[in-house]
């Protein structure tokens, strides 16, 4: 795993002695400017975090933003993989995360001797790889996808040749049905998508007859089934306020409503339910462990640090160079709401 590191010599503060009466707005306000800091945040994170930040996207947007950004420190809220795309598109830059045991259940489900293994196997694949898994699996593939660009790079892959994907079988076989493409999937899965039930989907459509249904891809085939549309979460935001529909369920972790709440007051955003009626399998327990105290604290103790060696972020960078090169045509992000 890449490091996150605690510089040496300093003396890092922790969470228990920051003063209670601190300012942490302002606080994070003066070290932002004096680090000149840039503050990328994904939209599973609490809203007050994504109301703080210089840039709210999905992961193509946040690691467009991070490749692109003249900022000399970026502080990335969301999980740890995403602040080692910022390093890997960015070595220059010093990047800081929250929280460095904010991990990922894909990534966690795709160790990299595995997947080496599985690529081993499988010698005349094109090893297309979802961006939700650690620099090391990136190392060890030929192309990164994300949720919005993954069709459009599969696309542009030679027809004749079968596809490994890892590590969401989820998203693989979406891609799959809809493309026809021969695609040989890793078994991983997101501990929040996984958990939707489509018996309490139906139950939400019978209550809501009227909501038109957004889903993630990282849900399984039986939700994604109901769906009137799949895509990233920033297509997910885009169709809800683009839809002429006033009420929408909405099948990804429900931090995202935050901003539809804000864009369209008007409209109703129901998040979709696990097996128990309840809506708390919404909730990414990782995206959770981030916190305005922790970004503060990164800001001040300059950590946690994504380090890596140079030679594995040279590998990881090729093919999510190629990622970005070939979803150049795949919809620019608006402005952060
Ligand atoms: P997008 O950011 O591409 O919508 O994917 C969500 C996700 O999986 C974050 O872990």
């Amino acid at each position: 795993m890449v490091d996150t590191v605690i510089l040496p010599g300093a003396e890092a503060l922790t969470e228990q002695a920051i003063d209670p009466t601190l300012d942490l707005h302002a606080e994070i306000e003066r070290l932002r400017r004096e680090r000149k800091a840039v503050i990328l945040a994904h939209y599973y994170q609490d809203g007050e975090i994504q109301d703080l930040a210089d840039f709210v996207g999905d992961s193509l947007d946040l690691s467009r933003k991070a490749a692109a950004t003249d900022a000399e420190v970026i502080v990335f809220c969301g999980v740890r993989f995403m602040g080692e795309v910022a390093k890997i598109v960015s070595p220059q830059k010093t990047v800081l995360i929250p929280d460095a045991e904010a991990g990922c259940s894909l990534e966690d489900s795709c160790r990299p001797e595995a997947f080496k293994a599985f690529r081993d196997q499988h010698p005349d694949h094109i090893a297309l790889t979802y961006i939700n898994c650690s620099a090391e699996v990136k190392a060890l593939s030929d192309v990164i996808v994300t949720s919005s660009n993954a069709e459009a790079i599969l696309a542009q892959m030679p027809a004749d040749k079968p596809i490994l994907f890892a590590p969401d079988r989820h998203l693989g076989s979406y891609l799959a049905r809809k493309t026809g493409r021969d695609m040989t999937l890793w078994p991983g899965s997101c501990i929040i998508h996984e958990q939707f039930s489509e018996r309490e989907l139906i139950k939400l459509k019978t209550q809501h007859p009227k909501a038109l249904v957004a889903a993630h891809p990282e849900c399984p085939e039986g939700i994604l089934a109901h769906a009137d549309h799949v895509g990233s979460t920033r297509s997910i935001l885009d169709f809800v306020l683009a839809s002429p529909a006033d009420s929408f369920i909405i099948a990804t972790e429900q931090h995202i409503i935050h901003q539809m709440q804000k864009a369209a007051p008007h409209k109703t955003f129901i998040p979709a339910a696990g097996a128990d009626g309840s809506c708390d399998c919404a909730r990414c327990p990782f995206m959770a462990k981030n916190t305005l105290e922790k970004i503060y604290l990164a800001l001040k103790n300059d950590a946690p640090r994504i380090e890596m060696p140079e030679a594995l972020r040279q590998d990881a960078l090729k093919p999510l160079q190629r990622m970005l090169d070939l979803s150049v045509n795949v919809n620019v992000s608006k402005p952060s709401l």
